[in-house]
């Protein structure tokens, strides 16, 4: 994301071209894994508010105002949060659509909507909720405190931190080493840990296995165990 001047705020011209590359990045067979990030010290401060102050809300209902906003969350491919500094409103709930958050240690968190006379709208309230659980996220959106990095590792919501200096080139190995796996398995693997969310655990556990047995279908399963025993270093095709 790149509208530095306006700390990276989500306007609807922003969104529109991330969700139609997003299009273009999962069409790529060459594409195995997508990095989403910001700039030094901004991920992103959240949906534009200029652009929001004048709408009401059957244009919004209509117009369907955050038909772009899901198609992160939609992406069968990994995708990875690099965030450096504010992640907030819409960037903390961008940040959380992504499968994997890392963040630099200036990274700032928050759903500061309320204080906006509004309220998060794009999973603020419920991905948050399941990262986190309850008690941190009321008080994150009820009050508009915002975690650090430290504390948004220590709830869950992030799973490592970087200096700022090297968070994307960390962002970009785990992405490469993400993208040397069977990209089959790995959509297979993601789907399973998305689906815990919202599955019982004995339908999540029976989907999981069906999964696994599925992988068994493929040629990565076998190259993959061959190299093991072999002790050799597999490559993945994706068949
Ligand atoms: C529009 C924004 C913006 C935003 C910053 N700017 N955030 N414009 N929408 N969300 C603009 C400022 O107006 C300013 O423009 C320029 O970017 C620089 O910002 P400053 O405030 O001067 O910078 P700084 O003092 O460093 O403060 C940074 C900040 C602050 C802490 C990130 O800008 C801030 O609090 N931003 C708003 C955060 C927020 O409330 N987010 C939630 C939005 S609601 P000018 O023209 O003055 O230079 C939301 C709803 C989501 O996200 C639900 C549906 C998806």
């Amino acid at each position: 994301m790149n509208r530095p001047t306006a700390k990276n705020a989500l306007c609807d011209r922003l969104m529109s071209q991330l969700a139609s590359l997003l299009d273009d990045l999962e069409a790529d067979p060459e594409v195995k894994v997508i990095v989403i990030t910001g700039q030094r010290g901004v991920f992103a401060a959240g949906a534009d508010v200029k652009e929001m102050l004048p709408r009401r809300f059957p244009a919004v209902l209509h117009e369907e105002f955050l038909k772009d906003w899901s198609r992160l969350s939609r992406c069968q491919k990994p995708t990875l949060a690099a965030v450096s500094g504010y992640a907030l409103g819409g960037g903390c709930e961008l940040a959380m659509m992504c499968d994997v958050i890392y963040a630099d240690e200036a990274a700032i968190f928050g759903q500061p909507e309320l204080l906006l006379g509004t309220m998060p709208g794009a999973g603020g309230t419920q991905r948050l909720c399941r990262a986190v659980g309850k008690a941190v996220t009321m008080e994150m959106c009820l009050t508009g405190r915002k975690l650090t990095a430290t504390e948004a590792l220590q709830a869950g919501l992030i799973s490592r931190v970087f200096p700022a200096e090297s968070l994307l080139e960390e962002a970009l190995k785990t992405a490469e080493k993400i993208a040397q796996l069977s990209s089959t398995a790995v959509i297979l693997c993601k789907r399973a840990v998305n689906a815990a969310h919202e599955m019982s655990l004995s339908v999540g556990l029976q989907y999981e296995r069906d999964l696994f047995y599925s992988t068994f279908a493929t040629e990565d399963r076998k190259t993959g165990m061959d190299a093991f025993v072999h002790k050799k270093k597999p490559t993945f095709s994706g068949k």
